[in-house]
């Protein structure tokens, strides 16, 4: 429709350009959402600081999904229909972020994923989502990385999996690993399942004893990864656990209690890394909150900041407008890496290998794509 003078200043929240954060902010992934929500904040601070968006100021309004996909769709239609957001950032977990895809696309309101790592959040087979980006790699780069690494650095063989089935992420994932460390002559001796939330992974466990693998793939949250680990060590299992970018959070640590020493996961970024864009980022992120910058504080920072990147230089602030824009992010400088994205949404960027010493995660090695 053209646009009347009441249309162009049409958005209803006013002066003000609304970010609607889905995240988890309790529950049993708390940390995710926690953290994503201050990385962006922080950003979008800075930018109000500056003089935010197109003489406007920017809003972060965020709601608690509790770690559902269920909530998580509700609150992206409440973000969408009742605070007018101009943008959906989140979810972390690529099983929230298939459940807000729909309504992004169907509102036509551009959603930007920090962290979902499952190709199918920006594309399901055929079904390309015109709204939806993300500013991560994906999973079948993820599992390559860790199949690499077990096959090249751990020189293991015989490999168990342990797959949360509830979680197209694990599942996605477990896939990927299993896929690549075939193709390069190592063997999935055993393949479990489990429930996030479970409690008691005892009887798994022992299965993967029996089969006496050099290595378990847990491709997991880090609530139920940590429990994993020690029931593990309580059954005598002696071995390293690997696993992927959801293992990150300071609760890992907390709950495994040194469990997981010996063990790698891969990631998105190190804070250990001594780049001056990202030591510039720790400093300002501990200034600010108190803590270091996990991956998820880092990449819903870089989320934001492509946002603002595109809100820039849209023609107008209407969905359409703002989703070319952020199509045509290139070379954009994120803390986590220069973000550039592909004709499926997606940003092609290296992973790093983290090994778990004295019950702290240690830089081991950084992948190429
Ligand atoms: N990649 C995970 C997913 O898609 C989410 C995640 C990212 C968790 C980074 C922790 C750190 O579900």
């Amino acid at each position: 429709p053209a646009a009347t003078p009441q249309a162009a200043q049409a958005a209803p929240a006013g002066d003000k350009i609304v970010f609607g954060h889905v995240g988890s902010m309790s529950g049993n992934e708390a940390t995710f959402g926690d953290s994503t929500d201050k990385g962006i904040k922080l950003a979008v601070d800075e930018q109000n600081k500056k003089g935010g968006v197109k003489g406007k100021q920017i809003v972060v309004k965020t709601l608690d999904d509790q770690g559902k996909p269920e909530e998580a769709a509700v609150a992206a239609t409440r973000l969408v229909t009742q605070d007018h957001a101009t943008i959906l950032l989140g979810e972390v977990a690529s099983s929230r972020s298939l459940a807000m895809a729909p309504i992004a696309d169907s509102n036509q309101v551009p959603m930007i994923s920090p962290t979902s790592t499952n190709p199918k959040v920006t594309k399901d087979g055929d079904k390309t989502r015109p709204y939806v980006f993300r500013v991560c790699f994906i999973d079948p780069f993820q599992g390559t990385v860790m199949a690499k690494f077990a096959t090249e650095n751990l020189k293991v063989k015989n490999v168990a999996i342990l797959r949360d089935v509830g979680n197209d992420y694990s599942v996605g994932l477990a896939d990927f690993f299993a896929k690549k460390f075939q193709e390069l002559g190592g063997k999935i001796v055993s393949d479990q399942s489990y429930k996030a939330g479970d409690q008691d992974f005892k009887a798994q466990l022992t299965a993967i004893k029996g089969k006496n693998p050099q290595a378990i793939y847990v491709p997991g949250y880090y609530t139920d990864v940590a429990l994993i680990s020690r029931q593990a060590r309580e059954l005598g299992m002696k071995q390293p656990l690997m696993g992927g970018d959801g293992w990150d959070s300071s609760k890992l640590y907390e709950i495994a209690k040194g469990a997981l020493d010996g063990s790698y996961f891969s990631n998105h970024y190190t804070p250990e890394d001594p780049s001056p864009v990202i030591q510039e980022f720790v400093s300002k992120y501990k200034a600010a909150y108190g803590s270091v910058p996990d991956a998820l504080a880092t990449l819903g920072y870089d989320a934001a900041k492509v946002a603002i990147n595109a809100l820039e230089s849209a023609k107008d602030l209407t969905g359409p407008s703002i989703r070319d824009a952020i199509e045509q992010t290139k070379g954009f400088k994120g803390v986590s890496g220069v973000i550039t994205l592909d004709a499926d949404h997606n940003a092609v960027k290296s992973a790093v290998v983290l090994g778990i010493e004295k019950n702290n995660a240690k830089y081991a090695a950084t992948v190429n794509p």
